[in-house]
């Protein structure tokens, strides 16, 4: 595992969710540079969050690796392996997880819990949630607010900050945009560009807006991807 290897390399990588005998998803290879900005896209059911899954080591292959920053993810323990995605990837799920009783400020510093070396580069802790939070657009008051009380929106943001706090090299978004009006959609793009290229951090990121594609480095199309079990048949 070395600064040099792809942030993310999927080898003939095979998936069934357990009782889902008809979704079977098979990705033969994929690729993601460091720093490269690649827009995910795919028909609602494609498979889309399933890769993310993936990567993320939630869930693991039934045949063929998932590599993230060279390492094999389905090698290390459960323990591990959950230190190593806090280290690695930023994530913005598509159904935000924040913590509903916990402040805006402890979920948004809640990875750094179990990821030292992002950590390390957080100075000011509190400091940097509001600067987060500024950057975002939310309102001064919102970091002592229960995350729960947010407006959606607000809530998608704050899973945002939490995905950038600390720049681990990779950040996953799973339709992070859905909930925001175009003016908030706009900020928000905005800083995740500016953290990649500031920082060199790949952003993969799921939509079903193809309108974004011009912003991305690249684009990639679930059915150009991933082979279902339907069309192996
Ligand atoms: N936790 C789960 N347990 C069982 N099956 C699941 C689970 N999550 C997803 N699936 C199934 O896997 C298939 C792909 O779902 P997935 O959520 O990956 O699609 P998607 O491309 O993200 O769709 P959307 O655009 O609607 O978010 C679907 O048939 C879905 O029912
Ligand atoms: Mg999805």
């Amino acid at each position: 595992m070395t600064e040099t290897d792809p942030i993310l390399h999927f080898e003939d990588v095979r998936y069934r969710w357990p009782g889902r005998a008809s979704f079977g998803l098979n990705i033969p290879d994929l690729t993601l540079a460091r720093s490269e900005t690649v827009l995910l896209l795919g028909e609602s059911g494609a498979g889309k969050s399933t890769l993310l899954s993936l990567i993320c080591g939630t869930v693991l292959a039934e045949s063929g690796r998932v590599l993230v920053a060279g390492q094999n993810i389905a090698a290390l323990s459960p323990g591990r392996r959950d230190r190593f995605r806090a280290e690695q990837i930023g994530l913005i799920f598509q159904q935000f997880n924040l913590l509903p009783f916990a402040s805006v400020q402890d979920n948004i510093l809640l990875p750094l819990r179990f990821a030292p070396n992002r950590r390390k580069r957080v100075t000011d802790m509190p400091a940097e949630a509001k600067r987060l939070c500024i950057d975002l657009g939310l309102p001064q008051d919102v970091l002592s607010a229960k995350a729960g009380a947010l407006s959606v929106g607000q809530q998608q943001r704050v899973a945002a900050a939490r995905a950038l706090i600390g720049t681990p090299p990779m950040i996953i978004a799973d339709e992070p945009t859905s909930s925001l009006d175009a003016a908030t959609q706009a900020t928000f793009l905005e800083l995740l560009f500016a953290q990649s290229r500031a920082h060199g951090t790949t952003l993969l990121m799921v939509s079903h807006d193809a309108r974004l594609s011009s912003q991305f480095d690249r684009v990639i199309h679930m059915a150009d991807i991933a082979k279902t079990d339907r069309e192996r048949a």
